[in-house]
């Protein structure tokens, strides 16, 4: 098979934080606006709007916002990966590792005693890429690929399932679109290359599959994108929550607008657009019911910082319910701890970090993953092993084997050198094998401790563990 080689896309940045990020204060909640002149976008003002009719907004309010809302949130744009977009993925890197996502299900499959159905659910498929080397590798099982009914996939944005539905060689007149007006030209199915069905759904929860058929669930840098809280701990038990408000030019200009009409209207868009950062003077509604969990009283002093992803925890939990209602299996593979995090919230711009406040839906919105707290929130439901690392994983997984068979393949010493920076930016530690984490996620009665994790430790399937954070 010839290597599928992104030479020059190994040069580009991944969306985790490079380890020099760590304990810089440059996008710390300090209060400042940024100082660059920026368009009032259509998503600008609304947030602007909806931030002057009803005060400061969440920080996840502000993310979710600017990532997905219809008025030109980032992932409405569809071309955001690769050279030519914000940032690139590990499935973008190189095909060693859809191959050995791959090999994971077939492993497990087999272990499960050869189930005759089984359908592949991806959250945040992006371009579709991992899915598609998932099921090309799955050819050279035959057993298993015939056991593959077909693919469901969660995402929001209509221009990335266009781009899923291309990658997966969707055929025009399998094709069944959305109906509603200003959708169109959204997939919700369609039959792909190799026949099997592809289905789209905004939510888990939408998704329904036969009984006896098994789902293979895969979601890869999707919980990075579900929006977060963010806090600070003042004195005492008091929580205050910061929150994204306008900057005072901004309001000043928005009030001139209101007084005088059509030229302080001209104004108004022409000001520079200033978001920033400011702390509630009490404990808000979110912040109340958020940090419930005794140890945010305990663990943190006066100052510091907490980012928790309520979203994150609610899907956590309808996936782990599913699975274990539906004998499945799942891999979560992100960057971010096994602890609570302070800081991590950043944009990502045309391969470098950048305010997260300027210019919502002109570039990608992240935080890291807290694992512990996707651990949590499936505990009642499934049996979570991990997380590991993702070096670790790779290559108790094999990913030196098939590098080799690889470079077996080719000749060419400039593609034997590509393949092998590939490998390198994917496992190793001091570049996506260490921040990168993997979580297995099984039915709650299971018995089998899946390849290559070990057993849970009480501590692990019970409590979200909650750590100093050192700033
Ligand atoms: C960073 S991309 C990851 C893409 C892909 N998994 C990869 O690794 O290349 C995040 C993906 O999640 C999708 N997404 C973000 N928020 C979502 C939400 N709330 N519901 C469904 N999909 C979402 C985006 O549209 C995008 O496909």
């Amino acid at each position: 098979m010839i290597p599928r080689l992104f030479a020059r896309r190994a040069a580009l940045y991944s969306r985790s934080l490079a380890r020099s990020w760590y304990g810089t204060k440059i996008y710390r909640p300090d209060g400042s606006a940024v100082s660059v002149k920026e368009d009032l976008t259509p998503l600008a003002k609304h947030i602007r709007d909806t931030i002057l009719a009803t005060g400061p907004i969440s920080v996840a309010k502000y993310m979710q916002n600017a990532l997905t809302s219809p008025v030109g949130g980032y992932y409405t744009r569809g071309q955001v990966f690769g050279r030519s977009g914000d940032f690139v993925t590990s499935p973008e890197i190189s095909q060693m590792f859809g191959e050995i996502m791959a090999v994971w299900y077939v492993l497990h499959w087999e272990m499960l005693g050869r189930p005759s159905k089984t359908a592949f659910v991806e959250l945040g498929p992006g371009r579709g890429t991992l899915m598609a080397d998932m099921l090309r590798a799955s050819k050279r099982f035959p057993d298993f690929a015939k056991s593959v009914q077909g693919v469901h996939f969660i995402e929001r944005s209509p221009e990335l399932r266009k781009m899923q539905h291309s990658k997966l060689g969707c055929s025009e007149e399998s094709t069944k679109y959305v109906q509603d007006k200003n959708d169109r030209g959204t997939p919700i199915s369609a039959v792909g290359a190799d026949g099997k069905t592809v289905c789209w759904y905004d939510l888990l929860d939408e998704i329904s599959i036969e009984p006896d058929c098994v789902p293979l669930v895969m979601a890869h840098e999707f919980f990075d994108a579900l929006p977060v809280y963010k806090f600070e701990k003042g004195s005492g038990d008091q929580w205050s929550e910061i929150l994204v408000d306008v900057s005072e030019s901004e309001a000043a200009a928005t009030e001139a607008s209101s007084k005088s009409g059509t030229a302080a209207n001209k104004l108004a868009e022409t000001q520079d657009l200033h978001f920033k950062y400011v702390r509630s003077r009490n404990i808000t509604a979110n912040a109340a019911l958020i940090l419930r969990e005794p140890k945010f009283s305990t663990m943190f002093d006066k100052g510091d910082h907490v980012e928790v992803s309520p979203e994150s925890a609610h899907i956590m939990s309808q996936l782990a319910h599913w699975i274990s209602a539906n004998r499945g299996m799942g891999l979560v593979i992100d960057y971010g701890q096994d602890w609570t995090q302070g800081d991590t919230f950043r944009g990502i711009k045309s391969h470098k970090f950048a305010n997260p406040l300027s210019s919502p839906g002109s570039m990608d919105l992240t935080a890291d993953v807290d694992f512990s707290y996707l651990r949590y929130a499936a505990r009642d439901h499934a049996k979570c092993f991990g997380p590991i690392e993702q070096g670790t994983f790779l290559h108790a997984m094999g990913i030196q084997a098939r590098l080799q068979q690889l470079l077996n393949t080719t000749k060419d010493t400039q593609v034997q050198k590509n393949l092998v920076e590939c490998y390198k930016r994917l496992a190793d530690p001091h570049s996506m094998g260490r921040i990168y984490k993997v979580l297995a996620v099984l039915p709650k009665d299971t018995q089998t401790v899946p390849i290559p994790f070990a057993p849970p430790s009480n501590e692990e399937m019970n409590k979200p563990k909650v750590e100093k954070i050192i700033k």
